[in-house]
C-alpha cells in the first residue's frame, strides 16, 4: 500500500474588527507605546468586544466558512473538525460542536483540545494522525482564542500582550511527498506555577471569592516564561531540522508562536535563519494563543510555494512546546487569482 501523507490544502482566518492600539492601552494601564514595542513588539490587537455576546466559536465559524468558500470544497465531505483553544465558549459542549452546528456540517464529528499556546501545533499532529491512519480523507484543524476573555486589564505585565483571532486549515490525504513530515513535541506540568489561570476548573471552582480575587485571568511570570520559551523553541527547531537533515538554507519559513518579537528573532538567530524567512505578524495580531500559527499561515499564504520547507514552533502553558516539519503542498497565490 502507498504511504499516505496529511497535507494542508487551504487556510481560512478571522479577526474581530475592533482594534485596541497602544495609545488606548496606555489609558487603561500605566504603560506606553515605546515600552510595549520595545519589550513585546505589539502595536495593535484585535478584540472581540464582550458586548457582542459571542466567543471563540463565532470567530472560528467565520474562519471555517471562509476556508470552505475559497477552496470550494463540498461541506458534506468534511469528516472531522479538530479545535485547539483555551478559551472555549463553554466548558461544554465543545467549541467544535458549535462550529459544526453553525455551518451545518452533516458528516462531521468534532472535539476541542487544549494545550494553550502550543494547541495548534499539537492539533496538527492529531489531525495528521487521523489522516495518515487511513481512516479520514479530509478534515479541518482550527486554532484560535478569545484571549481578551481571560486578560486582566488591571495587570500591565500581561494585558498588552494578548489579542483575539482564529484560523484554520484544510488537511487532506495525499500519496505525494507533501504535508506534515515530523514532529518533536513535549509537555512538562512543572511549568504550572509560572503560567496558569488559577480558578474556574475542577480544582478551584468559581466562587464569589475567586472573582473578587481576580483568579479568572491569565497569571504569568513573564521573565521565567520568556527564558523557557527561547530555549525550548530553539532546541525543538534545532532537533527537528537535524533529524530531517535540513540546513538553514533548506528552510523556507520558520513559523513561530507569536508571544514576543524578541523570542521569535532569538529562535531564528539561534539556528541562523534570516529574519526574512520568519513569519512575524505580532505587531498587528498580538498573541492570540492557539491562533498564532494558523493566523501566520493565513497572512503569509500568498507567499508560500509548493515544496517549501516550513518549521512550526510554539511554547505555552503547561509547559507545552515543540516543533513540526512540514513540506508545503501548493502555491499559495493560486487563491489570489
Ligand atoms: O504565549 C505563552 C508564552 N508566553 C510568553 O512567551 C511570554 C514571555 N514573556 C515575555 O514576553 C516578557 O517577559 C514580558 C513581555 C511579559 C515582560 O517583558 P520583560 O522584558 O520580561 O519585562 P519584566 O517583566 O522583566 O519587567 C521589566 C520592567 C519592570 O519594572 P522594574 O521592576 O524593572 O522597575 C516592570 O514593572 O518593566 C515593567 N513593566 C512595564 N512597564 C511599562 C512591565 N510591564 C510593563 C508595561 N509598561 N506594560
Amino acid at each position: 500500500m502507498e504511504k499516505i501523507n496529511a497535507v494542508i490544502t487551504g487556510v481560512g482566518g478571522f479577526v474581530p474588527s475592533y482594534i485596541l492600539d497602544n495609545e488606548e492601552m496606555s489609558r487603561i494601564v500605566d504603560t506606553s507605546d515605546e515600552w510595549i514595542m520595545e519589550r513585546i513588539g505589539v502595536k495593535t490587537r484585535h478584540i472581540l468586544k464582550p458586548e457582542e455576546g459571542v466567543g471563540t466559536s463565532y470567530m472560528m465559524t467565520k474562519a471555517v466558512k471562509q476556508l470552505l468558500d475559497k477552496t470550494q470544497v463540498d461541506p458534506d465531505t468534511i469528516e472531522a473538525l479538530v479545535v485547539a483553544t483555551t478559551t472555549p465558549d463553554y466548558h461544554f459542549p465543545s467549541t467544535a460542536s458549535l462550529v459544526i452546528g453553525n455551518l451545518d456540517l452533516k458528516n462531521c464529528f468534532g472535539f476541542d483540545m487544549e494545550a494553550a499556546c502550543a494547541g495548534f501545533l499539537y492539533a496538527m499532529e492529531v489531525g495528521a494522525g487521523m489522516i495518515t491512519s487511513g481512516r479520514h480523507k479530509r478534515i479541518i484543524v482550527c486554532g484560535g482564542d478569545c484571549m481578551s476573555s481571560m486578560t486582566n486589564y488591571e495587570d500591565r505585565t500581561t494585558c498588552p500582550i494578548f489579542g483575539d483571532g482564529a484560523a484554520c486549515v484544510m488537511m487532506e490525504a495525499t500519496t505525494e511527498e507533501y504535508g506534515l513530515i515530523d514532529s518533536y513535541l513535549r509537555t512538562d506540568g512543572k511549568g504550572y506555577e509560572h503560567l496558569h489561570m488559577a480558578a474556574g476548573g475542577s480544582a478551584c471552582m468559581p466562587s464569589h471569592e475567586t472573582v473578587d480575587k481576580r483568579m479568572h485571568f491569565v497569571y504569568q511570570e513573564g521573565r521565567t516564561v520568556f527564558k523557557h520559551a527561547v530555549t525550548k523553541m530553539s532546541d525543538a527547531v534545532e532537533t527537528i531540522a537535524k533529524r530531517n537533515n535540513l540546513t538553514k538554507e533548506d528552510i523556507a519559513w520558520i513559523v513561530p508562536h507569536q508571544a514576543n518579537v524578541r523570542i521569535e528573532t532569538a529562535v531564528a538567530r539561534r539556528i541562523g535563519v534570516d529574519e526574512s524567512h520568519v513569519m512575524i505578524n505580532i505587531e498587528h495580531m498580538a498573541n492570540t494563543s492557539g491562533g498564532t500559527l494558523p493566523l501566520c499561515l493565513w497572512e503569509y499564504e500568498p507567499k508560500l510555494k509548493k515544496g517549501d520547507n516550513l518549521i512550526f514552533t510554539a511554547f505555552g502553558a503547561g509547559f507545552s512546546w515543540g516543533a513540526s516539519y512540514m513540506k508545503w503542498g501548493y502555491d499559495g497565490d493560486k487563491f489570489c487569482k
